[in-house]
Protein backbone atom coordinates (compact mmCIF):
# COMPACT_ATOMS: atom_id res chain seq x y z
CA UNK A 1 0.00 0.00 0.00
CA UNK A 2 1.53 3.87 -1.29
CA UNK A 3 0.44 6.75 -0.26
CA UNK A 4 -0.24 9.70 -2.77
CA UNK A 5 -1.59 12.75 -3.52
CA UNK A 6 -5.08 12.50 -4.62
CA UNK A 7 -5.39 13.02 -8.28
CA UNK A 8 -8.84 14.48 -10.34
CA UNK A 9 -9.17 11.22 -11.92
CA UNK A 10 -9.20 9.40 -8.78
CA UNK A 11 -12.44 10.61 -8.20
CA UNK A 12 -14.81 7.58 -9.52
CA UNK A 13 -13.01 5.41 -7.58
CA UNK A 14 -13.25 7.41 -4.27
CA UNK A 15 -16.74 7.92 -4.84
CA UNK A 16 -17.55 4.74 -5.11
CA UNK A 17 -16.51 3.85 -1.28
CA UNK A 18 -16.78 7.26 0.15
CA UNK A 19 -20.81 7.65 -1.52
CA UNK A 20 -21.66 4.54 0.65
CA UNK A 21 -19.94 5.20 3.63
CA UNK A 22 -21.53 8.89 3.78
CA UNK A 23 -25.13 7.66 2.91
CA UNK A 24 -25.15 5.88 5.94
CA UNK A 25 -24.67 8.17 7.98
CA UNK A 26 -22.98 6.90 11.21
CA UNK A 27 -19.90 8.36 11.36
CA UNK A 28 -19.43 11.70 9.46
CA UNK A 29 -22.38 14.74 9.30
CA UNK A 30 -22.28 15.56 6.02
CA UNK A 31 -26.05 15.27 4.56
CA UNK A 32 -26.47 11.32 3.69
CA UNK A 33 -27.83 12.79 0.22
CA UNK A 34 -25.28 14.44 -0.27
CA UNK A 35 -24.55 14.45 -4.18
CA UNK A 36 -21.21 13.69 -6.04
CA UNK A 37 -20.17 16.80 -6.43
CA UNK A 38 -20.73 18.11 -3.64
CA UNK A 39 -18.83 15.37 -1.85
CA UNK A 40 -15.72 16.24 -4.13
CA UNK A 41 -16.04 20.13 -3.21
CA UNK A 42 -15.44 19.06 0.29
CA UNK A 43 -13.03 16.01 0.25
CA UNK A 44 -10.88 17.42 -3.86
CA UNK A 45 -10.86 21.11 -1.57
CA UNK A 46 -8.51 23.25 -2.80
CA UNK A 47 -5.41 24.38 -0.73
CA UNK A 48 -3.86 24.93 2.20
CA UNK A 49 -6.08 21.56 1.65
CA UNK A 50 -4.71 18.89 0.80
CA UNK A 51 -6.40 15.03 0.00
CA UNK A 52 -3.93 12.11 -0.21
CA UNK A 53 -5.15 8.18 -1.24
CA UNK A 54 -3.74 5.05 -0.19
CA UNK A 55 -3.04 3.00 -3.21
CA UNK A 56 -3.14 -0.75 -3.99
CA UNK A 57 -1.59 -1.42 -7.20
CA UNK A 58 -3.94 0.62 -9.21
CA UNK A 59 -6.83 0.41 -6.72
CA UNK A 60 -7.70 3.20 -4.25
CA UNK A 61 -8.32 1.77 -1.21
CA UNK A 62 -8.48 4.77 1.10
CA UNK A 63 -8.70 8.92 1.38
CA UNK A 64 -7.19 10.78 3.89
CA UNK A 65 -8.14 14.88 3.76
CA UNK A 66 -5.43 17.00 5.54
CA UNK A 67 -6.10 20.72 6.31
CA UNK A 68 -5.70 23.44 9.13
CA UNK A 69 -7.98 23.41 11.70
CA UNK A 70 -8.91 26.94 12.58
CA UNK A 71 -7.89 29.72 10.00
CA UNK A 72 -5.26 32.30 10.68
CA UNK A 73 -4.15 32.15 14.37
CA UNK A 74 -5.35 28.76 14.91
CA UNK A 75 -3.93 27.21 11.65
CA UNK A 76 -0.95 25.80 13.73
CA UNK A 77 -3.14 22.99 14.18
CA UNK A 78 -4.12 20.13 11.74
CA UNK A 79 -7.20 18.77 10.47
CA UNK A 80 -7.69 15.04 9.28
CA UNK A 81 -10.58 13.17 7.81
CA UNK A 82 -9.93 9.63 7.03
CA UNK A 83 -12.42 6.97 4.86
CA UNK A 84 -11.36 3.54 3.85
CA UNK A 85 -13.45 1.68 1.60
CA UNK A 86 -15.15 -0.60 3.82
CA UNK A 87 -14.00 -3.77 1.24
CA UNK A 88 -10.53 -3.18 2.76
CA UNK A 89 -11.44 -2.56 6.68
CA UNK A 90 -10.02 -4.08 9.42
CA UNK A 91 -6.80 -4.84 7.21
CA UNK A 92 -4.65 -2.08 8.60
CA UNK A 93 -5.01 0.52 5.98
CA UNK A 94 -6.65 2.84 8.19
CA UNK A 95 -3.82 2.62 11.01
CA UNK A 96 -1.04 3.13 7.79
CA UNK A 97 -3.25 5.86 6.04
CA UNK A 98 -2.90 7.62 9.36
CA UNK A 99 0.50 7.45 10.42
CA UNK A 100 1.38 8.73 6.79
CA UNK A 101 -0.66 11.82 7.19
CA UNK A 102 0.60 12.17 10.85
CA UNK A 103 4.22 12.01 9.70
CA UNK A 104 3.04 14.28 6.97
CA UNK A 105 1.47 16.78 9.09
CA UNK A 106 4.91 16.79 11.51
CA UNK A 107 7.29 17.70 8.31
CA UNK A 108 4.57 19.93 7.02
CA UNK A 109 5.23 22.01 10.19
CA UNK A 110 1.64 21.20 12.36
CA UNK A 111 2.12 21.35 15.84
CA UNK A 112 -0.91 19.26 16.74
CA UNK A 113 -3.64 17.70 14.83
CA UNK A 114 -7.48 18.03 16.22
CA UNK A 115 -10.54 16.29 15.31
CA UNK A 116 -13.05 17.96 16.14
CA UNK A 117 -16.36 15.58 15.80
CA UNK A 118 -15.61 11.79 15.98
CA UNK A 119 -18.63 9.76 17.04
CA UNK A 120 -18.78 7.88 20.37
CA UNK A 121 -20.12 5.08 18.91
CA UNK A 122 -17.48 4.72 16.03
CA UNK A 123 -15.73 3.02 18.94
CA UNK A 124 -12.95 1.41 16.13
CA UNK A 125 -12.04 4.49 15.12
CA UNK A 126 -11.66 6.25 18.55
CA UNK A 127 -9.71 2.88 19.49
CA UNK A 128 -7.19 3.47 16.37
CA UNK A 129 -7.05 7.24 17.35
CA UNK A 130 -6.18 6.65 20.82
CA UNK A 131 -3.88 3.91 19.67
CA UNK A 132 -1.76 7.00 17.63
CA UNK A 133 -1.36 8.92 20.62
CA UNK A 134 -4.74 10.78 20.50
CA UNK A 135 -6.66 11.82 23.62
CA UNK A 136 -10.14 12.70 24.01
CA UNK A 137 -10.53 16.30 25.11
CA UNK A 138 -14.25 16.09 25.47
CA UNK A 139 -17.24 15.03 24.39
CA UNK A 140 -19.73 17.10 23.36
CA UNK A 141 -23.30 15.40 24.70
CA UNK A 142 -26.01 14.04 22.05
CA UNK A 143 -24.57 16.27 19.16
CA UNK A 144 -24.78 13.59 16.65
CA UNK A 145 -27.91 11.92 15.66
CA UNK A 146 -27.26 8.47 14.55
CA UNK A 147 -29.45 6.56 12.07
CA UNK A 148 -29.37 3.58 14.58
CA UNK A 149 -28.53 4.46 18.12
CA UNK A 150 -30.41 7.90 18.08
CA UNK A 151 -28.65 11.30 19.81
CA UNK A 152 -25.16 10.23 20.63
CA UNK A 153 -21.62 12.39 21.46
CA UNK A 154 -18.99 13.83 19.90
CA UNK A 155 -15.57 13.69 21.06
CA UNK A 156 -13.31 16.28 20.37
CA UNK A 157 -9.58 14.55 19.90
CA UNK A 158 -6.22 15.80 19.81
CA UNK A 159 -2.68 15.08 19.88
CA UNK A 160 0.53 17.09 19.36
CA UNK A 161 3.29 16.34 16.57
C1 LIG B 1 -12.09 4.26 10.94
C2 LIG B 1 -11.42 3.68 9.69
C3 LIG B 1 -10.69 4.81 8.95
C4 LIG B 1 -10.41 2.64 10.14
O1 LIG B 1 -9.80 2.09 8.99
P1 LIG B 1 -9.47 0.52 8.92
O2 LIG B 1 -8.61 0.31 7.74
O3 LIG B 1 -10.72 -0.27 9.01
O4 LIG B 1 -8.64 0.34 10.27
P2 LIG B 1 -7.46 -0.67 10.56
O5 LIG B 1 -7.65 -1.94 9.78
O6 LIG B 1 -6.17 0.05 10.41
O7 LIG B 1 -7.76 -1.03 12.07
C5 LIG B 1 -7.56 -0.10 13.07
C6 LIG B 1 -7.85 -0.74 14.38
O8 LIG B 1 -9.25 -0.95 14.53
C7 LIG B 1 -9.55 -2.33 14.66
N1 LIG B 1 -10.65 -2.61 13.76
C8 LIG B 1 -10.96 -1.96 12.64
N2 LIG B 1 -12.07 -2.47 12.09
C9 LIG B 1 -12.45 -3.47 12.88
C10 LIG B 1 -13.55 -4.35 12.85
N3 LIG B 1 -14.47 -4.31 11.88
N4 LIG B 1 -13.64 -5.24 13.85
C11 LIG B 1 -12.72 -5.28 14.83
N5 LIG B 1 -11.68 -4.43 14.92
C12 LIG B 1 -11.55 -3.56 13.94
C13 LIG B 1 -8.33 -3.08 14.22
O9 LIG B 1 -8.17 -4.24 14.99
C14 LIG B 1 -7.21 -2.10 14.47
O10 LIG B 1 -6.66 -2.20 15.72
P3 LIG B 1 -5.12 -2.62 15.86
O11 LIG B 1 -4.36 -1.77 14.91
O12 LIG B 1 -4.82 -2.38 17.28
O13 LIG B 1 -5.11 -4.05 15.47
C15 LIG B 1 -12.44 2.99 8.75
O14 LIG B 1 -13.11 2.01 9.46
C16 LIG B 1 -13.44 3.93 8.12
O15 LIG B 1 -13.18 4.51 7.07
N6 LIG B 1 -14.64 4.08 8.73
C17 LIG B 1 -15.70 4.91 8.17
C18 LIG B 1 -15.33 6.39 8.22
C19 LIG B 1 -14.82 6.79 9.58
O16 LIG B 1 -15.33 6.36 10.60
N7 LIG B 1 -13.78 7.65 9.58
C20 LIG B 1 -13.21 8.17 10.82
C21 LIG B 1 -14.07 9.25 11.37
S1 LIG B 1 -13.40 9.86 12.92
Amino acid sequence: MQVRPAEDDDWGQIWSFLGVVLAAGETYTSPRDITSDQARAEWLAPPPSRTFVAVDGERVVGLAKLRPNLPGAGDHVANAGFVVDPACAGRGVGRRLAEEILARARSMGYAAMQFNAVVETNVHAVALWQALGFRIVGTVPGAFRHPRHGRVGLHVMHREL
